[in-house]
């Protein structure tokens, strides 16, 4: 059976969208098919097409979504995502006093909205570390790795 993801990201200067490569392509490698979309380009309820949403977003502003992804996550309040199964990331900057905020953000979002999370999210830290730093890499192995043990303890 194959298991397919659906990962959406908002990135100002590329720093979200080069992790959200890197996790398509960590998944990919694990035999699982990943659909990789830019948040301008994704709507919502597209969301409800998937087992496994992975949603990313730097934080801007006073700790607020990147700004492609703020209608998007208000057009999440009609959905029921019950069911779904999600994981979330984002860039931000320690530096700053509401440091990853957007990952708070979206992990609030997904569950109210009846999704579950299927490992703690990440948060990166630009200060400290790079879009290709290995602890990028790290957490696209757990990732991979929750949503085979996550498929495989479905089947049973
Ligand atoms: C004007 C401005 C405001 C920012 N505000 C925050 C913030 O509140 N919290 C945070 O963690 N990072 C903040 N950042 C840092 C960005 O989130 C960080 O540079 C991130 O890597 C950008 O990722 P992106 O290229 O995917 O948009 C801010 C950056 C700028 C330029």
């Amino acid at each position: 059976m194959s298991i397919k993801i659906l990962i959406v990201f908002g990135s100002s200067k590329g720093r979200t969208g080069r992790i959200a490569e890197i996790l398509s392509d960590a998944l990919a490698e694990k035999g699982l098919t990943t659909v990789l979309k830019n948040v301008f380009e994704a709507r919502p309820e597209e969301l409800l097409e998937y087992r496994y949403i992975v949603l990313g977003s730097s934080t801007y502003g006073q700790g607020d979504l990147q700004s492609d992804f703020l209608d998007f996550e208000r057009g999440m309040d009609d959905l029921d995502l019950t069911g779904i199964k999600a994981a979330i990331f984002g860039s931000g900057n320690s530096r700053y006093a509401y440091y990853a905020e957007a990952v708070d953000i979206l992990e609030a979002k997904v569950k109210i909205q009846g999704a579950r999370l299927v490992l703690p999210s990440f948060r990166q830290d630009m200060m400290m570390e790079s879009p290709e730093g290995e602890e990028v890499f790290q957490w696209a192995q757990e990732l991979a790795n929750a949503i085979v043990s996550d498929a495989g303890s479905d089947i049973k």
